[in-house]
């Protein structure tokens, strides 16, 4: 079958693109308000933007309202923001993030989820992520205007967190960080099972 995007909706058009790109990495992104109110929520457009320097980058896209979620309006306002891993152990609190709260409900606490001050922004981290990157905003990419447009959020990363036993000689132990992946709707992948393949 094909699709041409402008003969079909928005809502339709994200589903061919969840669902033709799979898994994807999540970026468990933390961000904190001018008023101090904390956020924590899951992004699965999501990926590694530049190694030199270190940049990442993920989308919250505006919502069905054409409203821009918590998350792009607090890295807006201060500039900063966590991305953490998530492992499989942390498949339901993650779930539980993406609940649309109201803007100065705290995420960590109706997830039950431990926080840390971070070491560089100001917005806290969760202590039990494996790997959780602390970042300086760089610029946000606006990309429309309507529900489900992007909003390109790209930052450079200040400060790398890594659990002490899932790291050797900076290799970071995928056993240990037991990543998850998001597929189309409500399924997500495992990643315990690997191959290797040496380059040829
Ligand atoms: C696994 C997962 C991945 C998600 N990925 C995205 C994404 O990439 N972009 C987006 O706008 N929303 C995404 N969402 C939905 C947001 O997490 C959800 O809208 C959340 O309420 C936003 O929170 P905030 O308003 O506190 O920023 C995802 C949800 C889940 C569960």
């Amino acid at each position: 079958m094909n699709f041409t995007p402008d003969t079909i909706s928005a809502q339709q058009m994200y589903k061919l693109l969840i669902g033709g790109i799979t898994p994807r990495p999540i970026a468990w992104v933390s961000s904190i308000s001018n008023n101090g109110e904390v956020n924590l929520a899951p992004f699965s457009f999501f990926t590694v933007a530049s190694a030199n320097p270190p940049v990442l980058c993920f989308n919250p896209m505006y919502n069905a309202d054409a409203q821009a979620k918590d998350t792009l309006r607090n890295i807006r306002e201060q500039g900063q923001f966590v991305i953490h891993s998530v492992s499989a152990k942390h498949l339901e609190q993650m779930n539980k993030t993406c609940h649309n709260l109201p803007f100065d409900q705290d995420e960590f606490d109706y997830a039950n989820i431990e926080k840390i001050p971070s070491t560089v922004v100001k917005p806290p981290r969760i202590k039990s992520a494996i790997v959780s990157y602390e970042c300086e905003l760089l610029q946000v990419v606006d990309l429309g205007d309507q529900a489900l447009s992007g909003h390109l959020v790209l930052g450079e990363v200040k400060m790398v967190h890594v659990a002490d036993d899932a790291i050797d000689n900076f290799r970071i132990d995928s056993d240990k960080l037991d990543t998850i992946g998001r597929m189309a709707g409500a399924d997500y992948t495992l990643t315990r099972d690997r191959v290797t393949l040496e380059r040829s």
